[in-house]
């Protein structure tokens, strides 16, 4: 039995149900959630921008305890505190054995098997295979990532999107150097945190763009040396901060197309600009046929921080523990489950950082 916010429509209201979890499968584990972060891919999921079978429990940045392990689980046990995984790589596709599992391409199985049944029977299927808005979850072993049982739960769970997500893009994809100038555009979860995964690879000048004017105290905090509107001169303002040329880098963290064009226009000839955000497949980008060439740039896509959270993870470990990486300051709010629609009002509205689900 697990109690969940189950999303039974698009666009529907989320209400708590008690749902009967699914026998565990021999490679299998039921995990007890502690927390859970809301992040803007639940919102994406819920709208129908993102696919996702409904009725659903959403919810794909948690974190808690292992209660139950099928037969053939070997890598955790009962008691071990797990990060979930919302794209486990099954370490044998060609993408996982070239060096790139964050391109898995059996990473979506789990979302399309359900993984509970409501009080009439019917399937219920888990949000990017994780079902986080819940108590208690199942999912297969590689989804679950082992933490250290000192390390807080409530921070854990933002591990496993926005802050792998947002310290990746930087570290793994964008590879920014000590002195570069980095802008990041969209101060939700994941703009956040790569703005502290800029401070972490020693950039110089770090330019954070928002609409929203809140968000300034809380992108200094992170290691904004700027902070800037979007407006038709942000490329110009950008280029005054970056001795004439442009940022070596931009991390685009909104998803959408007027924002990487944004991102790109941002970056210096011969910079790179880095795609993170996961939009609609309806918003066209453009650019010009001249100016690809003409300004040499790179467009990068970035899924997930280009991480393999089993390398990651344990380096984000050793960031947070030296005082480099400040997980509780990108929870701005916490909710129960029973109030997960307040939350999803506030990722819409762009107010605050992440807010934790607690159960
Ligand atoms: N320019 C800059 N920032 C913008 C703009 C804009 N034109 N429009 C919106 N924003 C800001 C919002 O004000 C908000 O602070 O982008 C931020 C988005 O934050 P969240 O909605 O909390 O999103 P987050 O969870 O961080 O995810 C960001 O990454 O993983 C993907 O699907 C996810 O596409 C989403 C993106
Ligand atoms: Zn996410």
């Amino acid at each position: 039995m697990t109690r969940a916010a189950v999303l039974r429509a698009l666009d529907g209201p989320l209400a708590v149900e008690e749902l009967i979890l699914n026998p565990l499968g021999p490679t299998q584990v039921r995990v007890r959630l502690a927390a859970a972060g809301v992040c803007h891919s639940d919102l994406s999921l819920a709208d129908g921008t993102l696919r996702q079978q409904f009725p659903a429990v959403l919810g794909h940045e948690g974190a808690g305890t292992v209660v139950e392990v099928g037969a053939d689980v070997t890598t955790v046990a009962v008691g071990d505190h797990v990060v979930l995984n919302w794209s486990p790589p099954c370490r044998s596709c060609w993408f996982c054995e070239a060096g790139e599992p964050y391109l898995c391409v059996r990473a979506d199985d789990a979302r399309a098997v359900p993984f509970a049944r409501d009080s009439s029977g019917a399937d219920v299927f888990a949000g990017l295979g994780t079902g986080a808005f819940a108590t208690e979850t199942v999912v297969g072993a590689h989804a679950c990532i082992p933490v250290p049982a000192d390390l807080p739960l409530e921070e854990a769970a933002l591990l496993g999107c926005a802050v792998l997500t947002g310290v990746g893009a930087v570290t793994n994809a964008a590879r920014v150097r000590p002195g570069q100038s980095v802008v990041v555009i969209g101060l939700g979860g994941v703009g956040l945190a790569a703005l502290q995964g800029a401070r972490i690879a020693g950039a110089g000048t770090i330019v954070a763009v928002d609409p929203a004017p809140a968000k300034e105290d809380l992108a200094r905090r992170m290691g904004a040396t700027h902070f800037l509107p979007p407006s038709e001169k942000l490329a110009k303002e950008i280029r005054a901060l970056t001795g004439g040329r442009g940022a070596d880098h931009a991390i685009e963290c909104v998803g959408r197309a007027e924002t990487i064009r944004a991102a790109w226009s941002a970056t210096r000839r011969g910079g790179t600009a880095t795609v993170v955000g996961l939009g609609s497949s309806k918003d066209q980008l453009s650019l010009s046929a001249l100016e690809v060439a003409y300004f040499a740039r790179t467009l990068v896509g970035c899924m997930y921080g280009s991480t393999d959270p089993a390398v990651d993870v344990p380096i984000l470990l050793d960031h947070y523990r030296a005082g480099r990486l400040d997980l509780s300051a990108l929870v701005t709010d916490h909710v129960g489950l029973g109030d997960l629609d307040e939350a999803f009002v506030r990722v819409r509205e762009g107010r605050g950082a992440r807010t934790l689900v607690r159960f």
